[in-house]
């Protein structure tokens, strides 16, 4: 229940779905997290419920993409808890869209949001982090097979495996892990895969273990990932989709 006693956190698009997961989890862990959100009021909600259990917790509202928030943001966090021991790069966007039809504003929103930003707040953290901090990516199983009407997302997700790995490589003298996951099927606002029953029947289908994940089981492989436990794991996508992509 104390694995990150005293680390503090910073987890991006943690207002709902997996990054809210990751927050709680971490905070159970006794870590002080930082709830970021570009929707200030869910990330205040999420850093409320961590703050009800005894545990230490801010929101800021941060627009991933943009460098001048995301630079408060980690200024804002080494304001109030002293350090950046662990930075979670979640905020991700997947609108559905035919690639004949996709316009240029849709491929650079969904490459900005979720590829720019990371290099971003990578940036940024590498610069105010110690020996001993991690950086965790949320990928995608789109980062290893194909998705219709997602290219420009498989695109920006694979994009972020081939930055972890040189990360990793260029942060491995600061003793900066930097590692990411690959999600597959999560249970989650954005993904709203329980809504439709056909959909989610054709879904778990493809899944071995035979269910849809949930938010818990992306945070407690980030979880790992943060820890000291995994110190000597870096520039490495940890897979974690109940069997989908080994088929
Ligand atoms: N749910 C899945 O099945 C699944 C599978 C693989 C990977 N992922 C990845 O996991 C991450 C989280 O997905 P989710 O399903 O929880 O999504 P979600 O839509 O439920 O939540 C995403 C959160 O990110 C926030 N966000 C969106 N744009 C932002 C921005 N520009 N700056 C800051 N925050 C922003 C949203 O406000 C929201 O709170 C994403 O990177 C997604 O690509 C999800």
């Amino acid at each position: 229940m104390d694995r990150l006693k005293n680390k503090v956190a910073i987890v991006t698009g943690a207002g709902q779905g997996i990054g809210r997961g990751i927050a709680l989890r971490l905070a159970e862990e006794s870590c002080f997290v930082v709830v970021s959100d570009i929707d200030e009021a869910n990330a205040q909600k999420v850093a409320d419920e961590i703050k009800q259990s005894g545990k230490k917790s801010i929101a800021i509202k941060c627009d991933v993409s943009k460098k001048m928030e995301v630079d408060n943001l980690i200024d804002k966090t080494v304001e109030n808890f002293g350090a950046l021991d662990i930075l979670v790069n979640n905020a991700g966007i997947f609108p559905y869209k035919p690639f004949l039809e996709m316009a240029e504003e849709d491929w650079d929103k969904v490459l900005s949001v979720n590829l720019k930003s990371v290099f971003l707040s990578s940036q940024a953290a590498a610069k105010i982090m110690k020996e001993g901090s991690k950086i965790v990516d949320i990928s995608s199983i789109a980062s290893l097979v194909a998705f219709p009407q997602l290219a420009h997302y498989c695109a920006s997700k694979g994009g972020m495996n081939g930055f972890v790995r040189a990360l990793a490589v260029e942060l491995a003298p600061k003793k900066i892990n930097v590692n990411a996951i690959a999600p597959g099927a999560i249970n989650t606002p954005g993904a709203g895969q329980s809504s439709d029953e056909g959909i989610k029947k054709q879904t778990i289908s493809m899944i071995p273990l035979g269910r849809i994940g949930e938010p818990e089981d992306i945070a407690n492989a980030v979880l790992f990932l943060a820890s000291d436990e995994a110190s000597y794991i870096t520039g490495q996508i940890l897979t974690v989709d109940g069997g989908w992509t080994i088929k």
